[in-house]
């Protein structure tokens, strides 16, 4: 237990309002009031602190009930307030001049500085690292560079089957700024207009904006600006029945994603939205009230989009679903969420500009790659994705249809299951464990949490916790990772890969759907496998339209 009056390293974890969450270096949790922060008057606490900041903090009090440590920046006296302030970098100058939404080019100008800067900040902890030693496969580097190097080259130089789908790969510094632009005017206008935005779409039309909110807001409800809930992906006449109720009472409005736009599950949705829609609002505003995503030139959706009139977005020719999360397919709903698409692409950006080089001794991304292509060789078909919030289980989602979709064909690859520990360390962790042996687990863990939260101390200690008392939630889970990863490694002798992301924002967020993009298409070239198309979801479709009865 830390000592009142001492003075403490610790690293910021939540702002809020009223103040700043801490995590001191023993795992206990503490808050500097917003009075605290400075002598000078604080309008905002993030002008001051940013989460990941590691700083010094006086203990003021440790709170009898929550065991949480009251701290203060402003008690150390000794030091400047200014040097306590949040450094201006060049990053927060250039997201308060993109404040202004006409500010898609000088993301542009200033999107090198802003990565290097990034890079700096990061230079002891890069924004996503890995560790190998409890995945057993030794150093693959000497068997794998020639390969890596051969895939690497037919990535970049487009010479790879299905290369006409690369276009994600230059998205991060290749967007179309004038609909970057108009991302950000329409969603601010859906923000201030509506209660509730619908995304509607299935597969990669809906997964990563799904797992993007989450990631992002935490996966309990909360106070939001604006709902965001998914539809169109399922047949479900019960999801179908509530849905339709629900909205009913609400002010909704619509963002219908589809870029083939003839996905069943989604038309089905949509015509059930725009009829609601034009009853509620009469067929005029009905039409301001929908915004589609869609291929720029054809299917069914786009020709019903410029009939109505419909704000439209494009999914670029040359992306296809799965690796759409960072055109307008994710970045428009999380821009109505209130979300910098800017700041997803700069993330993305410096992935891109991490994972451009093929040096398997450089390459994160392609560490993972060759990692799991060792394992598959030997036997193991199931590559386990463990996370450790909830929060992350929409995030798995996404991982499954990506690896899912583009490496199951011809007979081959590695089957995406995801657990979400410690949860399921009670349901699966016992197959795991002592289960056939077919799986390899990649762990992805977030170094700084969006929040935490201590647990107390009780007089009475009934319960036999007092010997947590004081100690964080994410001290305590931190610890069931290692346990865990001990127990199924060294004990299991279950491969385990370690990923962890530097923090939970939305430029890590950029940078992690960038990141397992590039691990996907390396992995499935490495097995010559076509990463970009999936032949294979034809065949049900078939069947069930043949039920249907469709012409
Ligand atoms: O990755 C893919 O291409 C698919 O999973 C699609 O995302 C999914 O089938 C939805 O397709 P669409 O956007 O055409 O409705």
């Amino acid at each position: 237990m830390i000592e009142i009056g001492s003075v403490v390293e610790g690293v910021v974890t939540g702002i809020q309002t009223y103040g700043a969450f801490v995590m001191l270096e023993n795992g206990q949790t503490g808050l500097i009031h917003i009075s605290e922060i400075t002598a000078k008057f604080v309008k905002n606490v993030g002008d001051f602190v940013t989460i990941g900041d590691r700083i010094k903090v006086k203990v003021l009090a440790i709170d009898d009930k929550t065991g949480n440590a009251k701290l203060s920046i402003k008690a150390l006296e000794e030091m400047p307030a200014r040097k306590h302030r949040r450094q201006e970098t060049l990053s927060s100058r250039m997201v308060s001049k993109i404040s202004d939404p006409h500010s898609f080019d000088t993301l542009t100008q200033y999107r090198d500085q802003v990565i290097q800067e990034k890079k700096k900040e990061s230079e002891d902890f890069p924004m996503i690292s890995i560790e190998l030693n409890k995945a057993f496969v030794g150093d693959l580097t000497p068997a794998y560079q020639a390969k890596v190097n051969a895939v690497h080259d037919m990535i970049h130089n487009r010479t790879g089957q299905g290369a006409d789908y690369l276009g994600w790969l230059d998205q991060p510094v290749n967007y179309d700024v004038s609909e970057m632009l108009r991302i950000v005017q329409v969603a601010d206008t859906i923000r201030r207009d509506y209660d509730v935005l619908v995304v509607c779409g299935i597969g990669g039309s809906y997964l990563g904006a799904r797992a993007a909110l989450d990631f992002l807001q935490g996966s309990l409800p909360g106070k939001k600006e604006i709902e965001i809930l998914f539809f169109g992906n399922t047949f479900s006449p019960t999801y179908t029945a509530q849905m339709m109720a629900y909205l009913k009472t609400k002010k909704f409005a619509v963002n219908v994603i589809s870029k083939s736009g003839t996905t069943t599950e989604t038309a089905i949705a949509f015509r059930l939205l725009k009829q609601l829609a034009e009853e509620k609002y009469g067929k005029d505003k009905a039409r301001r009230a929908i915004v589609a995503t869609t291929d720029k030139a054809r299917g069914v959706l786009k020709t019903l989009a410029d009939e109505e009139g419909y704000e439209t977005f494009m999914i670029p020719d040359d992306i296809g679903g799965r690796y759409s999360v960072i055109t307008a397919v994710g970045l428009f709903p999380l821009a109505v969420a209130g979300f910098d698409p800017r700041e997803i692409l700069l993330g993305s950006a410096a992935a891109r500009l991490d994972t451009a080089t093929p040096d398997l001794t450089k390459n994160v991304a392609y560490q993972l790659s060759i990692a799991r292509d060792y394992w598959y060789h030997q036997g193991k078909t199931v590559d386990l994705l463990v996370t450790y919030e909830p929060h992350l289980v929409m995030l798995g989602e996404w991982w499954k249809q990506l690896f899912g979709e583009s490496e199951g064909k011809e007979g081959k690859g590695m089957f995406p299951a995801s657990v979400n520990f410690s949860t399921d360390l009670h349901s699966l962790g016992q197959f795991v464990q002592e289960g056939t042996k077919t799986i390899v687990e990649t762990i992805l863990t977030i170094q700084n949490p969006i929040l935490n939260y201590t647990v107390p101390r009780d007089a009475a200690d009934k319960d036999g916790l007092n010997y947590l008392a004081g100690k964080s939630m994410s001290f305590i889970n931190e610890q069931a990772m290692k346990g865990t990863l001990a127990a199924h490694a060294d004990t299991g002798h279950v491969p385990n890969i370690q990923l962890v992301l530097k923090e939970n924002t939305p430029f890590s967020l950029g940078y992690l759907f960038f990141f397992f993009m590039k691990v996907c298409a390396m992995s499935a070239y490495l097995l010559e496998i076509n990463p970009f198309n999936q032949p294979g979801v034809e065949v049900y479709k078939k069947n069930m339209f043949q039920l249907l009865g469709k012409k």
